[in-house]
């Protein structure tokens, strides 16, 4: 390795060991988790990933918290797993490690509503963040692709299988094996992304969103995802019947009560979250 290089690698190094690689704020039932590795983009390493499975975790544990924002800088969401971590590893240090699986998924596990904040690149690993989650709001500036065979490697975070579900396998394909990017509104075209905001007005909006499903009676909000992501992950029957499982049980809450005898009495919901 050059000597300049060492140099640069070294002072990075210094500078993150002074850096938290996330940021975790909370506002009234809205946890937010900005990812904070300005200086590689948000590049995704294992550190930062640690961090956010254990932020996520604790967020979704939290009955004060009622949703969750994930959001990265106005250059880049995230511009995908950590190239520089991944050059020295071969496949034994993958596969004993269990990579992507043992931090990537805690996301997976998370039962409250999880909003993506996406401005700038949301590049491979970045990419399939955003899409694990539950809601994608984008800026105006947000590129989105899926560029991994660039590096000769492959989409490894869920890529080649949400992206086909979420905008066709035709314009997966085209997404993954050209490597090109798509912008904002292309990707709020082919339903990418749930809006598209001008940039200033990501997080204002993306707050907005989250204040206002975390103002919703959490169980019930809790069996809507659930429901929802049953209808990627089974057939039509038998999402239809958990749906439906799920509605019956949601009699046995106090909320249900609240919000229908709110409504015939004309006022606001209290909702006790039960
Ligand atoms: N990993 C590590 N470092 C990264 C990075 C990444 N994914 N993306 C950017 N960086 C670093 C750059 O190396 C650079 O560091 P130095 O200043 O120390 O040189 C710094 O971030 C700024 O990047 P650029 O100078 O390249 O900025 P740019 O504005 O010219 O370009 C970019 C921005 C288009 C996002 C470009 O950085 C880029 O193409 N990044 C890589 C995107 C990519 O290939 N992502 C897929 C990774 S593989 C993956 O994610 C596998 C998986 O599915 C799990």
């Amino acid at each position: 390795m050059e000597d300049k290089e060492k140099e640069k690698e070294k002072e990075n190094k210094k500078g993150e060991e002074n850096q938290n690689p996330i940021l975790v704020e909370t506002a009234g039932r809205v946890g937010l988790i900005r990812l904070n590795r300005p200086r590689q983009m948000n590049a995704l390493n294992d550190a930062l990933m640690d961090a956010l499975g254990l932020a996520l975790q604790a967020f979704d544990e939290d009955d004060g918290i009622g949703a969750i924002v994930v959001t990265g800088n106005d250059k880049a969401f995230a511009a995908g797993a950590d190239i520089a971590a991944m050059r020295g590893w071969d496949y034994m240090d993958v596969f004993k490690s269990n990579y992507i699986t043992r931090n990537w998924e805690t996301l997976r596990s998370v039962r409250k509503p999880v909003i993506a904040a996406v401005a700038g690149y949301a590049l491979g690993g970045g990419c399939e963040l955003a899409m694990a989650c539950d809601i994608l709001i984008a800026a105006d500036n947000a590129v989105f692709g899926l560029p991994e065979l660039k590096l000769a490697v492959m989409p490894g975070a869920g890529g080649t299988q949400r992206l086909p579900r979420a905008i066709s396998k035709a314009k997966a394909m085209d997404m993954c094996m050209t490597a090109r990017n798509m912008g904002a509104a292309e990707a709020e075209r082919s339903g990418l992304v749930s809006r598209v905001v001008a940039a200033e007005r990501l997080m204002d909006e993306a707050m907005a969103v989250a204040q206002t499903i975390a103002g919703f009676s959490l169980p019930s909000m809790m069996a809507v995802k659930e429901a929802v992501n049953r209808a990627w992950e089974s057939s039509l029957s038998e999402g239809i019947l958990f749906e439906r499982r799920q509605l019956h049980a949601l009699f046995a809450t106090a909320d249900l009560k609240e919000g229908m005898n709110a409504f015939l009495e004309r006022r606001e919901p209290v909702f006790r979250h039960r």
